[in-house]
């Protein structure tokens, strides 16, 4: 046990759930519990629910569930221990000394952002030694400053597998070290060798300053792949982190710039404007359009003027306006990126770029203006194909005043009355909720269905005792002053799937040794999937909301089923051909 029980109970005793989650979901009450639109995935009508009474939360959208502890966990990218020292620091509780699993966890993640730090500091020197030489070259080509390189520690990996290897061995890394960085391959020394080798290397660095990953880049069209990124690690997940945020995050005025590239963030920085931030190689995701929310009321997309720029804008917008994000979008003329931009305009780049933005285009006027490009609106046609595409734009806007505002325009320069298009409009909205609707029941009813239970695979075939089992197990998390006569009635060994078995007696051993139930006692035995499904669990309770008559029949259920079970698994022990022989030498064996 890493943390005392008191402590955690402590500090789920002084954060509220609701209060919590508040601050990232709006959430509205629903009965006795809240609802909101789910943080963890891309929805538009909420099934994100949180329970008072178990203290939980469950996606019924995503399958998603789990305390406040999981919630935090998730939505910080933070592990267990992190996620407890954040809710401690949130209510000025202090952190016990913790030792054993967890220690161990901080601790290779701590050494990861060590060996990192390190390795950048070879890369630098590297990057101004003989080697790398062509590397400074081939930066100073594109326009870098030794100041800028140095403010983003750019570098350079040698041309050899082992030079980093050695140079690690001799600050004191194991090989086991290097390889949890990512920064070296092969098993426990056997043939290891350096992932990044002749690149130019861009650590990107976390908002708390730690070196998190390197993105690697060749220096010739000829090789491939042009970037090499280091992989996913305890301390690095490319989906959760955007490069250069650590600069842009203090530095803007409530208003980030979104680039694809690492070269474009540091060729508009190198022109001074510095609140950009870039992806890492992947298109953006809900917690990257998150995070940007959290730091920014505003977001301009500058990606690419490409056909795969366009359609990644528009996927970045998809994701950006739940957000509440005020979301604007320029395109640089002549197809350049902002680092072409950049270099094209030189000393004049940052005001002939401000200026861009200032001329830029909302979300919405961009894409009604990217459908305008592809019809003749001076032929009927033309006009009524522009309107069709137009209205299911506009249909996704939620706020009634730019509604308002763009049929408005739309009917000016169509010539058609603003009330038909609104009416449109409505229709369409309409027609969508329903198409969403439906979309989203089917999700919840994959999710629910038992022969897509891939936590508790025994449920499809013992689908009666396994309900039963789930009720139970959820009953005990609403009403844990019930579970001392629920365990008497009932032992873990009479349950038929052994997923709610081993939970039970997880249950059972913690009441028994006096200590509290909830949810967040299975996180050290569970993994973060298992913890999803008892929110499952529990949600449906919660719908439910069982009294005691029905939760002695659950366990009547239980007990007739494991016998049933039984029996069969007795018939089938003896085989097909004397199946009522051999059950009958059973009863007699019994007797005796
Ligand atoms: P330059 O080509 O040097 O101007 O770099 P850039 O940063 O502008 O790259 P580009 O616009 O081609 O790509 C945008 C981003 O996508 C890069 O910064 C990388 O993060 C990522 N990327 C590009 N090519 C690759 C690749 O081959 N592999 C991976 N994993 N990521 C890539
Ligand atoms: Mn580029």
């Amino acid at each position: 046990m890493p943390l005392p029980d008191g402590f955690i109970e402590e500090i789920k005793f002084k954060n509220d759930i609701i209060d919590v989650i508040s601050s990232y979901v709006n959430l509205k009450r629903h009965g006795r519990n809240f609802v909101g639109l789910c943080p963890f995935h891309n929805e538009k009508t909420p099934s994100f629910n949180v329970y008072l009474q178990s203290n939980s939360f469950y996606c019924f959208g995503c399958g998603v569930g789990g305390d406040l502890i999981t919630f935090i966990e998730k939505i910080e990218n933070l592990s267990y221990i992190e996620a407890i020292r954040f809710l401690a620091q949130r209510t000025g509780i202090k952190m016990p000394e913790n030792d054993g699993k967890t220690q161990e966890l901080l601790s290779i993640k701590t050494r990861i952002f060590e060996i990192n730090r390190e390795a950048a500091r070879f890369f630098y020197e590297r990057l101004y030694s003989e080697e790398g030489k062509k590397a400074l070259e081939y930066l100073k080509n594109r326009g870098l400053s030794s100041k800028i390189i140095r403010k983003f520690g750019i570098g350079y990996s040698p041309n050899s597998r082992y030079e980093i290897i050695n140079y690690l061995k001799k600050k004191g890394f194991k090989y086991e070290e290097m390889i949890n960085a990512n920064l070296v391959y092969g098993k426990n020394g056997s043939k290891v060798a350096a992932r990044f080798f002749d690149r130019i290397m861009f650590p990107i660095i976390d908002l708390r300053g730690n070196v998190i990953a390197f993105g690697g880049r060749v220096m010739s069209d000829q090789q491939k792949p042009k970037y090499l990124n280091t992989s996913d690690t305890l301390a690095f997940k490319k989906s959760l982190n955007l490069f250069s945020l650590n600069f842009a995050k203090s530095d803007n005025d409530g208003s980030l710039i979104l680039v694809e590239g690492y070269m474009d963030v540091i060729a508009l920085h190198q022109a001074g404007i510095k609140n950009v931030v870039a992806t890492l190689g992947t298109a953006l995701t809900i917690e990257q359009a998150r995070i940007i929310s959290r730091y920014a009321k505003e977001v301009v997309i500058c990606y690419d003027s490409d056909e795969a720029g366009e359609k990644a804008a528009a996927r970045a917008i998809d994701l950006l306006r739940p957000t509440g994000l005020l979301i604007k979008v320029i395109s640089i003329p002549n197809g350049k990126d902002p680092d072409e931009f950049v270099r094209h305009y030189g000393k004049d780049a940052a005001v002939r770029f401000f200026q861009l933005i200032k001329n830029s285009e909302n979300d919405v006027e961009y894409r009604l203006q990217k459908v305008a490009n592809n019809y003749n609106l001076n032929e009927s046609n033309g006009k009524v194909a522009y309107l069709k595409e137009s209205v299911r734009i506009l249909a996704l806007l939620d706020n009634l005043i730019e509604q308002e505002i763009y049929a408005g325009k739309l009917s000016e320069k169509l010539n058609v009355p603003k009330d038909a298009i609104i009416l449109q409009i409505e229709k369409e909205k309409k027609k969508k909720k329903r198409i969403i609707e439906k979309k989203q029941f089917l999700q919840v009813q994959e999710n629910l269905s038992a022969r897509n239970d891939k936590i508790n695979v025994e449920k499809f075939d013992n689908l009666r005792a396994a309900t039963a089992e789930e009720a139970i197990i959820a009953y005990i998390f609403n009403n844990p002053e019930m579970a001392g006569e629920i365990f008497c009635r009932l032992s873990s060994e009479s349950f038929c799937t052994s997923f709610n078995k081993k939970i039970y007696s997880t249950l059972e051993e913690r009441f028994k040794a006096l200590r509290p139930i909830g949810i967040t006692d299975l996180t050290q035995d569970f993994s973060s999937e298992e913890i999803s499904a008892v929110a499952a669990m529990v949600a449906k309770e919660s719908e439910r909301m069982s009294d005691k008559d029905s939760v002695l029949e659950y366990i009547d259920v239980v007990l007739f089923e494991k016998e049933k079970l039984n029996k069969n698994k007795i018939i089938s022990d003896y085989g097909d051909e004397n199946e009522i022989m051999g059950y009958m030498k059973l009863l007699r064996e019994h007797k005796k």
